[in-house]
């Protein structure tokens, strides 16, 4: 018999995002499915970061930074080694989390207290990952090339860490009181 991993051919071959909306919804279905049935916050962060990485064309680094002890320490990715921790407000991902809003870089050369984990990379977007009022970390995108990101990624990529959020939330360690 022969097994067929769903996702196997995506190893070599990104998705067609020539129209954005639409494979991002695609996209969003199949993280749900997914994801589905399972709430472990690493196993979910981590298809989440693949499934990604694998998808989207000119990306060269996808994964998560979790909100620990009062800064953002890395979590499941994919891509080179990263830096570990990142203080709020720091570097494009600090800045995404302090502010607690989307930010698309179309070039992070000119980003002040850009942090450079990978040279290659060229422009960066950062979602963060709220639950209400609480901000759990980031999501972090990197493209070799310049103005890779647009608004229609960034919606995107807000609605996989939504999709991501709902199943895994609530396996994020309790707020220390
Ligand atoms: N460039 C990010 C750091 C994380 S790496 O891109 C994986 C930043 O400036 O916050």
């Amino acid at each position: 018999m022969r097994i067929a991993p769903q996702r196997m051919s995506h190893s070599a071959q990104t998705d067609d995002f020539s129209d954005k909306p639409t494979a991002y919804a695609r996209l969003a279905r199949e993280l749900a499915a997914l994801l589905q049935g399972e709430t472990d916050l690493i196993a979910n962060a981590a298809n989440t970061a693949a499934l990604i990485f694998t998808a989207l064309p000119e990306v060269n680094w996808t994964g998560f930074y979790f909100l620990k002890g009062g800064e953002l320490i890395v979590g499941p990715f994919q891509g080179k080694p990263a830096c570990v921790r990142i203080a709020l407000g720091r570097g494009v991902c600090g800045t995404a989390a302090a502010e607690r809003r989307t930010l698309i870089v179309a070039d992070v050369q000119e980003f002040p207290g850009h942090i450079a984990c990978d040279a290659a990379s060229r422009s960066e977007v950062v979602v963060p990952l709220m639950a209400g009022s609480r901000l759990l970390g980031v999501l972090d995108i990197d493209s070799p090339r310049a103005a890779r990101f647009d608004e229609e990624d960034a919606r995107g990529l807000e609605t996989l860490a939504a999709v991501f959020l709902a199943l895994s939330a609530a396996a994020f360690p309790a707020r220390p009181e």
